[in-house]
């Protein structure tokens, strides 16, 4: 069973409740409106006792000043729903606080601690006080500092909340400030932690392996933890991100959601523990796992964000916010506002076997069809002439480009496309220049064995060597040669994580400062380059997260582009990302060797960001034809697609169909593309309705259908209420439907 949906049956079981919820809240909302939209203060502080009431749009945060002056979690959920649910009971009679908004290692500890450190006098534990809170504005959205101080200890922290109402968003962070002059050691720094109210829950997370990335995966959370991380700096297994729902509840656009996920593309962790009471407390940031700072005298850390939100309108609801939070709020301008251009990629067709006569051929054929970039993958730098050498060797191939990259690009731009290349920084290969000049540079452990990867080893990325190096090869490449698009690939886990050079206790900042250093990489590039569009990969999705996606343009989803699994990782991939990151590859590949039609493997592919990947000179004159029409298709959809917001219609894990619907935010324009698998047999019992129930459509709009099925002109409420008949017949059928609402 998919995701957070259920089936038929449970489903009349759960509308009932969910019915009762939706009336709970709407009442409730006619009653008592939200703070936000009644135009008060997001932020509210009341007096005796002290508390902070945070308002969105449809949800309620609070933080409670304690008798003990610490900071208590309040009451976290949609609306002002202290009416609806009860905020968590924080303290026990003799032990003080113990349900912290900031919880830590000291006293007793009841939560997940967010903050573990050691002071000079080796004492292991915090006492946190609340000093004061200040509250403005960060780029243009409000926020509340809570500031907390060590009763004994010259240590402060500062919790950041930020505010995104429209969204129903909180950011949290913390800094860390060591104010004497002795090093503190820290072992652990989360971004934050949240209590939901009482109740059971259900969690659903995205979860995986390289070639079948982002699968959903439902459990109930029962008493104790469970834990979702990476240890290796990369990961098909998880992107940071979690939803919650009151246990049961699957309908896909109602009822409330809990959803949060990590800025930070190095080792990452999210902690779900329920406790004593149904407490349920989620916390995560950075993965501390063979990882400290070392916080030296009179210096500060700054933790990654973490964020969480509510929804009122289901798992549908919560992706929507989320994708709307990731374009407007994490990813690089001015692209997160503009669409895509289509790529050509010419990896499947070429492999390491590039050369200009080949890339030209193919670009050409690409131009022929309507691609607008053309992007040249692996093997074009010394001595690639396959995955055992070359990497750390920066330069054009001289046999294969013995004039440089310039005369390759300079046809590719003839021809009216942009050019852009592949490049994989953080690693190196043994039978590499670079790597015999500085075998040091590569990660590793003396007396032990350095594991390779695709025969690959990692460099170094926390040494400032190395960094600065990797900034000047890339810096040249972009001024040297009329670059617009870099593929950033990696394509192994971190092992032997050593850096013999310095002591033991800076060698466990190496994760952090790794991810740092990447990250300064990416902004110093796009600052001295704005005109390139980033594009992250790492053997298909293995760093999908909200920390890259605030420096790279768009993601390469996953190696397998074989349409039906594609159906499924899409699906998944909506939970957390928008489609406009989802880069997908129309290609030849038929990882399950059954036969897809062209046009089907393009409706998936521009059902996210369109480009193409096969061996253009395979492709039939008719396949030309058909891949013009469609890409020309896509360049007429691709803003709603990229830029709308997105309604999961069906689900490919429940069933042999899926479907999904773009919206655009004016409610101007939509596009549903709905796909069937495998068909069931004849004669049997049809497995899955034609009808697509539509969202996010003006009601009072009249809207002309086009497309896939007969032209009409339907009322937005009808479209709401009863939908549309989208019938598909044979195995792998697809159907594209336009919608355009009338003046
Ligand atoms: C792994 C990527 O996922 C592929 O798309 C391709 O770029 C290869 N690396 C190149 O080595």
């Amino acid at each position: 069973m998919g995701a957070f949906q259920c089936s038929f049956r449970e489903s009349a079981f759960c509308s009932a409740r969910s019915v009762v919820l939706v009336f709970l809240l709407w009442h409730a909302g006619s009653v008592f409106s939200p703070a936000w939209a009644a135009g008060a203060d997001v932020i509210r502080v009341d007096q005796n006792p002290t508390r902070w009431t945070i308002s969105t749009l449809h949800s309620t945060y609070q933080v409670i000043l304690t008798e003990d002056n610490n900071l208590a979690p309040g009451y976290f959920g949609p609306l002002s729903g202290a009416r609806l649910f009860e905020a968590p009971e924080y303290k026990n009679t003799e032990s003080g606080t113990v349900l912290r908004e900031i919880p830590y290692r000291g006293g007793f500890v009841e939560l997940t601690p967010a903050l573990e450190v050691i002071f000079p006098d080796r004492t292991r534990e915090l006492e946190l006080q609340y000093t004061g809170h200040e509250t403005g504005e960060l780029d243009g959205y409000p926020y509340i500092r809570f500031e907390m101080k060590d009763t004994h200890y010259a240590f402060q922290v500062s919790e950041y909340i930020r505010v995104i109402p429209e969204l129903d968003i909180i950011e949290k962070w913390m800094v860390l400030k060591n104010t004497g002059p002795e090093s503190v050691l820290v072992e652990r720094a989360y971004s934050g932690s949240v209590l939901l109210p009482p109740d059971s829950y259900d969690l659903l997370h995205l979860s995986g392996e390289w070639g079948r990335e982002f699968f959903p995966r439902r459990t109930r959370l029962t008493s104790g933890q469970k834990s979702l991380f990476i240890r290796g700096m990369k990961s098909q297994q998880h992107p940071p991100f979690f939803m919650l729902r009151p246990a049961g509840d699957c309908e896909e656009n109602y009822g409330p959601v809990w959803f949060g996920s990590v800025a930070w593309s190095g080792n990452w962790r999210i902690d779900c523990e329920v406790n004593r009471g149904e407490r349920t407390q989620v916390s995560g940031g950075i993965n501390f796992w063979d990882t400290h700072w070392v916080l030296e005298g009179r210096s500060e850390f700054r933790t990654p964000e973490m964020i969480f939100g509510v929804s009122t309108d289901g798992p549908g609801g919560a992706s929507r916010r989320l994708h709307r939070y990731l374009l407007d709020h994490v990813m690089p301008r001015p692209f997160s506002r503009q669409v895509s251009k289509i790529l050509y990629n010419s990896w499947y067709a070429t492999t390491f076997n590039v050369n200009e006569k080949d890339q030209v051929a193919l670009a050409r054929i690409a131009k022929d069809i309507g691609v607008e970039l053309f992007v040249m993958d692996d093997g074009w730098f010394k001595g690639r002439n396959d995955d055992r050498a070359g990497l750390g060797d920066w330069t054009p191939d001289p046999v294969k480009f013995p004039k440089g990259l310039g005369p390759l690009i300079k046809e590719i731009n003839a021809l009216g496309m942009d050019f852009g290349i592949w490049v994989e920084p953080e690693m190196v290969n043994p039978n590499s220049d670079l790597f015999r000049a500085h075998p040091d540079w590569a990660l590793h452990t003396p007396n032990r064995t350095a594991h390779q990867g695709r025969h690959q080893l990692v460099l170094n990325f926390a040494r400032e060597e190395v960094k600065q190096f990797t900034l000047e090869w890339l810096d040249k490449l972009l001024s040297e040669n009329n670059i617009k698009f870099i593929k950033w690939d990696m394509n192994r886990h971190v092992s032997e994580a050593g850096w013999p050079e310095v002591d033991p206790l800076k060698q466990r900042e190496l994760r952090i400062r790794y991810a740092e250093n990447l990250d300064e990489i990416f902004r110093t590039l796009r600052q001295r380059h704005p005109e390139v569009v980033f594009e992250s990969c790492s053997s298909g999705g293995g760093r999908v997260n909200q920390g890259i996606l605030g420096l790279v343009d768009q993601v390469w989803t996953s190696d397998n582009t074989d349409p039906g699994d594609r159906l499924q990782i899409q699906y998944g991939f909506s939970y957390a990302f928008p489609a406009k990151a989802m880069v997908n590859w129309v290609t030849d590949d038929e990882w399950h060797r059954k036969t897809t039609s062209l046009k089907f493997r393009f409706h998936v592919a521009m059902a996210g960001n369109l480009g193409v990947g096969s061996d253009l000179h395979q492709w039939t004159a008719e396949d030309k034809r058909t891949a013009s029409e469609l890409i020309r298709l896509y360049k007429s959809v691709r803003h709603i697609v990229q830029l709308g917001d997105q309604y999961r219609l069906r689900d490919p894990f429940a069933e042999n169909r899926m479907a999904v619907q773009f919206v655009t935010r004016d409610k101007e324009e939509s596009v549903v593309f709905a796909f069937q698998t495998l068909e069931t047999l004849p004669g049997a019992a049809k497995g899955s309705s034609d009808r697509l129930i539509l969202h996010g459509l003006d009601p009072e709009g009249t809207y002309l259908v086009h497309g896939d099925i007969q032209n009409e002109e339907i009322v937005g409420a009808v479209l709401l209420a009863s939908g549309i008949s989208v019938p598909l017949s044979g195995n792998y059928s697809s159907k594209v439907v336009l919608l355009r609402k009338k003046e």
